[in-house]
């Protein structure tokens, strides 16, 4: 099974918005979609099979260039568990690093979804702090962070993502 991992395109969008549907029902629409997609082109993925979308995946940076997001993350059910959302982190990852100026990566996360925590856990995300009602009253969220030091001065016992990984 060839999983790729590469760059949306706007012909994404419709695939794109029914698999987010799918897996996290009233999260994603397609007008939150097309301003990620505005705002970050470079910065939205899309894992296939075959040239079937099976997730894809969206972060984004602030206008000092300094703070990364990950902003969306999603796998088609069948093929959870085998890698792939690790992979969607991964190639935004290494996109965000083309940024010369990206001191560290954000990302808000429910404490219940497993999955999300281990795999962000993978790269090195640890927790800034929690915020309550992040996203209405009851839905708590938290922050974790990701440090990521400028190549030059990067201490060798540093937590922080700094591998230039192939996606
Ligand atoms: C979150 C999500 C994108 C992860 O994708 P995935 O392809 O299943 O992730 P991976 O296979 O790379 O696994 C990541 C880690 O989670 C673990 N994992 C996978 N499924 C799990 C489950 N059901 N329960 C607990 N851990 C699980 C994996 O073992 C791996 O951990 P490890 O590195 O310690 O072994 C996917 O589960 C998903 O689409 N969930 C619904 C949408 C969502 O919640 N998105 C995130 C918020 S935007």
């Amino acid at each position: 099974m060839e999983v790729r991992i590469e760059c949306a395109k706007k012909e994404d969008f419709a695939e794109m918005i029914t698999l987010a549907d799918l897996t996290l029902p009233d999260r994603m629409n397609l007008h939150e979609l097309k301003k990620y997609m505005e705002l970050f082109p470079e910065l939205i993925f899309k894992a296939t099979i075959h040239d079937q979308l099976i997730g894809f995946s969206c972060a984004g940076i602030d206008m000092y260039q300094t703070t990364g997001w990950l902003l969306f993350s999603n796998v088609r059910k069948e093929y959870q568990g085998q890698g792939i959302g690790k992979r969607l982190i991964e190639a935004r990852l290494q996109a965000l690093r083309r940024f010369a100026t990206l001191r560290t990566v954000l990302v808000t996360v429910s404490e219940t979804n497993q999955s999300s925590l281990r795999a962000l856990a993978a790269y090195g995300f640890r927790l800034a702090h929690a915020e309550q009602d992040y996203y209405g009253p009851g839905k708590h969220r938290h922050v974790l962070e990701l440090p990521v030091w400028p190549m030059a001065c990067s201490p060798t016992d540093s937590p922080g993502w700094k591998e230039d990984v192939s996606v």
